[in-house]
């Protein structure tokens, strides 16, 4: 057994985090990942409701086991509709909270006052002083390596940067998706990973089939950073957060087009593969069958388990 802060504080077997997925992680996925010893973790996207996160949290809740909602911090301040997220959050009573992306400051406390920890995913280390001074309990490095949207940095400088400044526990997210990747994040300090890409391909997440099969399909240099999706699916996205997604026929032809908003939502369809969004991270060429979500996680950890013991 690997245990770390994240495993002692959350009373959980695996140090691995579902990752929150808007549109792709529900109560099924979740709930899979508990099971199976990590903490799963639901993925309240911008656009989703306060129905959906009780709903899916109810789902989830009747493995008896703890759970996590992850949340867009910058979405939350839009209008009382967005905000209406966070209560629906804090009313699921989920064991972890994530606020990522943007300064969760207004925040916190109200999380803290229902006694949930709050985990913000970082991308830089001015992104660490922001989050520290909210007073979250735990931060985790996110490289540019994540599926979804993240910042520019790799997964390991920022996880080594973030390590040497601060106190708070770290966890790493961005490209872990076999226990090789685990073990290196752990044995540089880490408390745990947040896994997201590895997962994709299991049959508990939600979203088109073809999202699952061309993530099998997909090697690790079949990714690209951009906000064409978001600019097509009219996400305000502020500008120094791209997504990571599959290469398709709408990325080959508008990733560094000059193709305005218009264009780019008539061009968009969800029901077509090559004109749809797969939001997926460089870990993608480690995914080559689709295996239950609790499948992927033991393997991980005990795969990491072996390798870290070779040094003990
Ligand atoms: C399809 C997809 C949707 C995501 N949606 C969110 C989200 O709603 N909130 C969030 O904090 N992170 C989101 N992320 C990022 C993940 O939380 C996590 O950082 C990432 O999946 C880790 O990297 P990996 O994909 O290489 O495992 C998403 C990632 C993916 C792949």
């Amino acid at each position: 057994m690997i245990e770390t802060w994240l495993t002692r504080t959350l009373g959980i077997d695996l140090p691995i985090l579902g990752a929150p997925m808007g549109g792709r992680a529900g109560g099924e996925l979740a709930g899979a990942v508990s099971r199976a010893g990590g903490l799963g973790m639901l993925g309240a996207a911008r656009y989703t409701t306060p129905e959906w996160i009780a709903a899916e949290s109810a789902v989830v809740r009747d493995t008896g086991l703890p759970f996590g909602v992850g949340l867009m911090t910058w979405s939350l301040g839009e209008s009382a509709q967005h905000a209406a997220l966070l209560d629906a959050a804090i009313e699921a009573k989920p064991a972890l909270i994530s606020l990522s992306f943007g300064d969760p400051a207004p925040y916190v406390e109200k999380i803290h006052a229902a006694g949930v920890p709050v985990l913000s995913q970082i991308n830089t280390i001015e992104d660490l002083r922001i989050v520290e001074a909210a007073g979250v309990d735990a931060v985790a490095a996110q490289g540019t390596e994540a599926g979804g949207h993240t910042g520019r940095i790799g997964t390991l400088p920022l996880l080594q940067e973030v390590l040497e400044a601060t106190n708070l526990p770290v966890l790493a997210a961005g490209g872990i998706g076999t226990g090789r990747g685990l073990a290196a994040v752990i044995a540089a300090g880490a408390e745990g990973a947040i896994v997201g890409t590895a997962l994709l391909a299991s049959p508990e997440t939600t979203g088109p089939d073809y999202a699952r099969d061309r993530l099998i399909a997909a090697g690790s240099a079949d990714t690209v950073y951009t906000s064409v999706f978001d600019q097509a699916r009219n996400q305000p996205w502020p500008t120094r957060w791209g997504g990571r997604a599959l290469t398709n026929a709408f990325t080959r032809k508008y990733h560094n087009s000059d193709a305005g908003h218009a264009m780019l939502s008539g061009a968009y369809d969800p029901a077509d593969p090559d004109l749809g969004v797969v939001y997926a991270g460089e870990a993608a060429g480690l995914v080559t069958e689709s295996l239950p979500a609790a499948q992927v996680v033991e393997r991980m950890a005990a795969q990491a388990e072996v390798l870290l013991r070779r040094f003990r």
